[in-house]
């Protein structure tokens, strides 16, 4: 899938999350086999967020990262999930009280009040420097049109010594597992999901996407020239999706 321009991706983008909102999480989990619930949870393990802390759930769509910083973090402060498809944000909110009802803390903190939506484009947060102790995205960075812009928004509105950490499918290697997985990103994904969400474009668009990313070293190079430092990351579901840390 190509683009004529900037300006038709990231419209594009826009539109086709709105089109796959009610079905995105169904079809989350059936493509990774469920396997989608532990890479968030092992992104927000990594996070380091201190008592009373903020994080930024950049990209939230329908909310999943946010979720799972207040299920693992009973004295987190405050969440914002921003994202700029206002139907993916939608579908978490209908999510989220049932969600607050079944994660109650020991204690018996209440996490309802502590998490709020932002409509916002990733290449112009709405905050302030230094305001999150950590910021996290899932599966974003493949989807704008500037990923040095997008970095730099993350690290602005970082505190010094926070986390940025990035959550990818980045483009899949040339060796013979990367190929296997190539030929199941682009042949299967595409009819599983027609099938569950009526939309084949954006299950086409998804593994042309990794294969027009970069690699994770090339990731982790674009991260350090944000300003981040100590940058790692851990391949997962057999090197197909990335988790990158960085620290400002
Ligand atoms: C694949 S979904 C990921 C949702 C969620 N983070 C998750 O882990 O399931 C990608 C999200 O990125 C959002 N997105 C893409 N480009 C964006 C931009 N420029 N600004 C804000 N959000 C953007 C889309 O609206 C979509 O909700």
């Amino acid at each position: 899938m190509t683009f004529q321009s900037h300006s038709e991706k990231y419209h594009y983008v826009n539109h086709m999350f709105a089109r796959i909102a009610h079905r995105y999480d169904l079809m989350n989990r059936v493509m990774t086999m469920g396997r989608d619930r532990r890479w968030r949870e092992i992104l927000i393990e990594q996070a380091d967020l201190p008592p009373q802390g903020r994080l930024l759930d950049l990209a939230t769509g329908t909310g999943d990262i946010a979720f799972e910083a207040l299920r693992q973090n009973h004295h987190l402060g405050h969440v914002v999930g921003a994202d700029y498809t206002l139907p993916m944000m939608h579908v978490g909110q209908e999510r989220w009280p049932a969600y607050v009802t079944k994660t109650t803390s020991p204690n018996g903190t209440d996490i309802k009040n502590r998490l709020s939506w932002s409509g916002a484009d990733a290449l112009h947060l709405p905050f302030p420097d230094n305001t999150f102790n950590a910021v996290a995205n899932g599966f974003l960075m493949r989807n704008v049109i500037d990923v040095q812009t997008a970095l730099a928004e993350q690290v602005r509105v970082c505190k010094v010594g926070g986390k940025v950490l990035i959550l990818e499918i980045p483009r899949p290697p040339d060796t013979l597992f990367g190929n296997l997985f190539r030929l199941y990103f682009h042949n299967i994904v595409p009819i599983i999901g027609g099938f569950i969400t009526g939309q084949r474009d954006a299950y086409t668009y998804l593994p042309a996407s990794a294969d027009a990313f970069l690699s994770p070293q090339e990731l982790k190079i674009e991260m350090e020239k944000a300003g981040l430092h100590a940058v790692h990351y851990t391949m997962m579901m057999m090197n197909t999706v990335a988790l990158h840390v960085g620290t400002k």
